[in-house]
């Protein structure tokens, strides 16, 4: 039997911390702000949206919503971009993808400030992700890394297998795993033996988006199972990429859907805009 790793008790832990930190803030008169701005009428993006303002009461920062239409145009968003880039309660900006199709998320990003990009997607903080140099964390993968931590599996030296190669989770996931000396793999859609090879791993991570793809054969007896997916099944039950209940008494340490991984992006969130605050006030 594994032991299910409890995303909200980490999470919880996590929002504990930064809370002390932001009362502590604002004894010295710094207060801490994140604006979200969500566009259309996304019914996910707006749970999503919803869960990161309610994360932000939570902690003590301010929160400022932008609730835009569908038929925003570019520049109209642009503007608003370039507004919260200038203003100074506002520490973290983070624009809720995907975006409608008539909009390009790579130019919204583009024109965030990369000290305010608490997403980490801005092409500044891609880089440094990649050689080492963190301002920010990527959420997702930042939050996958605490809970592997959680479980006190070392990670250097152990194999370690990424599915699915998105910009968001598998291609950071992969970086950060590499910086702690994990053998990384990154499989996608077109790996040859994707069994075999998640088989090999010590630390599975799967980011595929497909629901349950991952049963007990694709992973190895006591392996750290990470299930970033977010899907429905087909009672329409929210369940992630692994087969939770078939893989459950195999693997090592796993983590729920929901429960998991989801929790933590959001106090990665929480502590990347306290990062931000931080930095421009001169405290780290
Ligand atoms: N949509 C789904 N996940 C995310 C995320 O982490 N950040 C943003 N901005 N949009 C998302």
């Amino acid at each position: 039997m594994s032991k299910i790793i409890d995303g909200k008790a980490v999470s919880a832990q996590v929002k504990e911390r930064i809370k002390a930190e932001t009362a502590a803030l604002k004894e010295q008169g710094i207060e801490v702000g994140l604006a979200v701005v969500i566009v259309g009428e996304d019914p996910a993006s707006k749970v999503y949206v919803r869960n990161k303002k309610r994360a932000c009461e939570e902690v003590g920062f301010n929160s400022y919503e932008y609730a835009l239409p569908e038929d925003t145009t570019e520049e109209q968003l642009l503007e608003l971009v370039q507004k919260l880039n200038a203003d100074d309660k506002v520490n973290g900006i983070l624009v809720q993808l995907p975006l409608p199709k008539h909009l390009d998320d790579k130019v919204i990003i583009n024109n965030i400030l990369p000290e305010k990009d608490v997403d980490a997607f801005h092409p500044v903080n891609v880089g440094k992700i990649m050689i080492g140099d963190y301002s920010f964390l990527p959420c997702t993968p930042a939050g996958v890394m605490e809970l592997i931590a959680s479980t006190g599996t070392e990670i250097a030296g152990k194999e370690c297998v990424v599915i699915g190669r998105s910009n968001i989770v598998g291609k950071p996931q992969a970086m950060l795993l590499l910086h702690r000396s994990g053998t990384v793999t990154i499989c996608h859609s077109k790996t040859e033996n994707l069994k075999e090879v998640c088989r090999r791993a010590d630390i599975l991570v799967a980011a595929v988006g497909r629901a349950k793809m991952i049963t007990k054969d694709y992973i190895k007896e006591g392996a750290v199972v990470i299930d970033v997916g977010m899907n429905r099944d087909e009672n329409g039950k929210l369940c992630g990429d692994v087969d939770f209940e078939d893989c459950k008494d195999k693997a090592g340490y796993i983590t729920p859907v929901p429960g998991g991984v989801g929790p933590m992006t959001i106090a990665m969130l929480m502590q990347n805009t306290l990062t931000a605050a931080k930095v421009k006030n001169k405290k780290m």
